[in-house]
């Protein structure tokens, strides 16, 4: 299975999750890192599952994410697995906003299907550090995922 995990990040807090998702997914083949400024699109050939993780900004999602999943074309990742998460502070979702919502949102409109429920990780302040087991529950979240699918598909 080839992943590829896609972040934005200003602090380097949802990068430690994408790396934490990442060694996760790589449980089950190829799994990839990349920060979104250094992707053209998220269409690549051959790809069977999609990460996308980012900071919640100002209760949603930072222009730079949405501006790649915009540029992506439509049907591109059509059938694609994908996963949504974010980072956030601990608080309500309808207080805090979520990018994960969002980028699921936006991953189910390009054709992706979702394995998941946006999830999201917690900060103890803008610029991090993140909760005290964060990244362990990245790499849970994430296994789980795809074990759900290992099973949906079996049968
Ligand atoms: C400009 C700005 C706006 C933010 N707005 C929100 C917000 O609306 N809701 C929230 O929960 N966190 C907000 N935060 C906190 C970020 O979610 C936090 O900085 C982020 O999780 C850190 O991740 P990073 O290290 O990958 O950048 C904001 C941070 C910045 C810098």
């Amino acid at each position: 299975m080839r992943s590829l995990v896609v972040y934005e990040s200003e602090y380097g807090n949802t990068e430690k999750i994408a790396r934490a998702v990442a060694e996760a997914l790589g449980e089950h083949g190829e799994a990839r890192v990349t920060p979104v400024g250094s992707v053209a699109t998220l269409a690549e050939e051959g790809l069977d599952l999609l990460a996308l993780g980012a900071p919640t900004q100002r209760h949603g999602l930072p222009a730079a994410v949405k501006e790649l999943l915009e540029r992506t074309p439509e049907g591109t990742l059509a059938g694609v697995r994908a996963l949504a998460f974010d980072t956030r502070y601990e608080r309500a979702r309808w207080i805090t906003g979520s990018a994960a919502k969002e980028i699921h949102k936006l991953l189910r409109h390009l054709g992706c299907k979702l394995l998941a429920e946006p999830e999201s990780f917690f900060v103890e302040g803008s610029e991090g550090p993140l909760e005290p087991g964060e990244e362990d529950r990245a790499r849970a979240w994430a296994a789980r995922a795809l074990g759900r699918t290992k099973r949906a598909t079996s049968t």
